[in-house]
């Protein structure tokens, strides 16, 4: 599929003004540069903390696309952002389980304060609709495989409850004030940009990472943990669904965002070795560590994509492998 062309390109977004908050990072920068090609005016609303100015700088070039460095802890700083504009796709948080556990208070104050200030400068401002990124790690505790939207269970780390707050105030918003809002349960997102660095990096871009330095990647538990790996293009396009459905009864809910296929990791490194030394033929020799399982951690993640399908008309273009190739093409490219 040609990476510059826009999935589809939707005439209903045509000359809208979108707000992408955490835009500089992994996700935020992918949905602002599918944006730009359907034609909207995109401001990027970020404080940086761990995404990179790298990943916006060629969307400078186009003159539709705006930065603002601001804090969602200030509110001051999400009514200047959120001025004129008609579309809001939340992204900006502080991602990752282990460092919600270090340190809840901040993840707390980014994840749950920062949310509900971006809802209410929504709502004064009259935003038509507000997206945002809600998380597989709601269903915490729940056995059940695949997961459903109304099923969950208990939270099993700070990060997981700040999400699940994320959709409670939601809820309360749509229904109090009337907003549409549309929340997107995101299962294990990769692809080009994700950050590789870090102590808090996510599993595929480290072991991306570890193998081209023909470094042991290593795998927490005995690499029989699944998970529904999404590639990024899944994400955009469920994003663009959200925004643009017109369908009532798809809006002020939660959907899983995900392909609805799992890999344990014991496959995604055999996936990984075997794309890798397709460029360098050391990769194969690279030997896989295992240690200890990681807290927090849910042995099976496994999403029921149904609920997106029959109302937004979800059609995920990508399975796992045919996104790990791409992924693995932009890590070659970027990081060597
Ligand atoms: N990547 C995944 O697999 C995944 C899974 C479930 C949910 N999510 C959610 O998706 C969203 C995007 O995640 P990502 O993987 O792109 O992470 P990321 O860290 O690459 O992006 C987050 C962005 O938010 C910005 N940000 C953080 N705190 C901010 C603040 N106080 N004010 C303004 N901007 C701030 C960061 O600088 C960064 O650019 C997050 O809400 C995350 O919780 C991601």
């Amino acid at each position: 599929m040609d990476m510059e062309k826009p999935m589809d390109m939707n005439q209903s977004l045509n000359n809208t003004t979108i707000l992408v908050t955490g835009g500089a990072g992994f996700i935020g920068s992918n949905l602002c540069e599918e944006l730009l090609k359907h034609n909207c005016k995109v401001i990027c609303f970020d404080n940086f903390s761990t995404g990179k100015m790298e990943n916006i700088l060629p969307l400078f070039d186009n003159e539709r696309f705006k930065l603002i460095v601001g804090d969602i802890r200030n509110i001051d700083d999400c009514h200047k952002a959120v001025s004129g504009v008609d579309y809001i796709l939340h992204e900006a948080a502080l991602g990752s389980v282990p460092r919600s556990i270090k340190d809840p208070i901040t993840s707390n104050d980014v994840n749950v304060s920062g949310f509900l200030n971006m809802l209410v400068a929504a709502k004064d401002a009259n935003v038509k609709r507000f997206i945002y990124a809600a998380s597989s790690s709601t269903y915490g505790d729940s056995a059940s495989l695949p997961k459903v939207e109304d099923v969950i269970g208990k939270p099993l780390s700070p990060y997981a409850i700040t999400k699940y707050v994320n959709e409670l105030y939601a809820d309360v918003f749509s229904r109090t004030y009337g907003i549409e809002c549309i929340g997107l349960r995101y299962f294990n997102v990769f692809g080009q940009r994700q950050d590789p660095y870090g102590v808090y990096a996510a599993v595929i871009p480290l072991f991306v990472k570890k193998f081209m330095n023909h470094e042991s990647p290593i795998i927490n538990g005995d690499g029989e943990n699944s998970r529904d790996f999404t590639y990024i293009k899944n994400v955009v396009q469920m994003n663009i669904l959200a925004l643009t459905t017109t369908n009532k009864a798809a809006l002020n809910t939660v959907y899983n965002t995900a392909f609805g296929e799992r890999t344990t990791l014991n496959q995604l490194v055999g996936y990984l070795k075997e794309y890798l030394s397709e460029y360098d033929p050391l990769i194969a020799d690279v030997k896989i560590e295992y240690g200890p399982n990681r807290s927090g951690d849910i042995p099976h993640s496994l999403a029921s994509i149904d609920k997106a399908k029959s109302l937004l008309g979800y059609n995920p273009h990508y399975n796992m492998r045919e996104g790990l190739r791409e992924a693995v093409e932009w890590y070659w490219e970027n990081l060597k």
